[in-house]
């Protein structure tokens, strides 16, 4: 049977344990283009992302945020407040946090099919963090996302099998409403 996009989306989850291991460029390259191709509001790609490896980012980065472990490759999201889109129709509410969070799940998803492990953080205070990596002021950070090499994920893809299958929640369905008539006719 093949592998489908619910396969992977199903089996994704969480790591945060890993090995000490760095990941490769190569899927560190197709991991970001992932984030790129990711649909942004009028496509103003309003994402900013950097990619923290060196010592001196990583100490900075797990300095503030006790959810970044020892992984060796952290992305720190953000978006350019002077390039996402401001809706004409109600002045206040602007694209920036729904762009990235696109952006950021294509990123993990892409991750996964890849063999890398992430982690969606956001316990870190924004306006600190900002100022340690000197960020212009106009680029709001959203998360931080952890790619790193867990041991069990690596074996269970390259095997081509997915040998634990884990138990998410019970069926979430229940908490969408399928809406089923034409627009504005219900
Ligand atoms: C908006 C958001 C914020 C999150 N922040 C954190 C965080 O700060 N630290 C952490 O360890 N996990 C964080 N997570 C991961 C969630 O805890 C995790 O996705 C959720 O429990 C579901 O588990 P799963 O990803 O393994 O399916 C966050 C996830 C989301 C979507």
């Amino acid at each position: 049977m093949s592998y489908t996009f619910l396969d992977l989306a199903k089996e994704r989850y969480s790591v945060r344990k890993f090995t000490g291991q760095q990941i490769e460029q190569e899927k560190l390259d197709k991991i970001l283009e992932a984030g790129n191709v990711a649909p942004t509001a009028v496509n103003y790609q309003p994402q900013r992302i950097y990619v923290l490896q060196s010592e001196e980012s990583l100490a900075k980065v797990r300095s503030l945020c006790p959810c970044i472990y020892d992984a060796p490759t952290v992305l720190l999201i953000a978006y350019d407040d002077n390039q996402d889109w401001d809706n004409p129709k109600q002045p206040g509410i602007h694209s920036g946090e729904q762009d990235v969070s696109i952006v950021a799940t294509h990123m993990m998803l892409e991750a996964w099919s890849l063999g890398v492990a992430s982690c969606w953080v956001n316990l870190f205070p924004n306006n600190e963090l900002e100022q340690a990596f000197d960020l212009p002021a106009n680029e709001k950070t959203v998360l931080l996302c952890h790619l790193a090499m867990p041991p069990m994920m690596q074996s269970r893809w390259r095997s081509g099998i997915s040998v634990i299958r884990r138990l998410k929640r019970p069926s979430l369905l229940c908490n969408c409403n399928v809406y089923r008539g034409s627009y504005g006719s219900e």
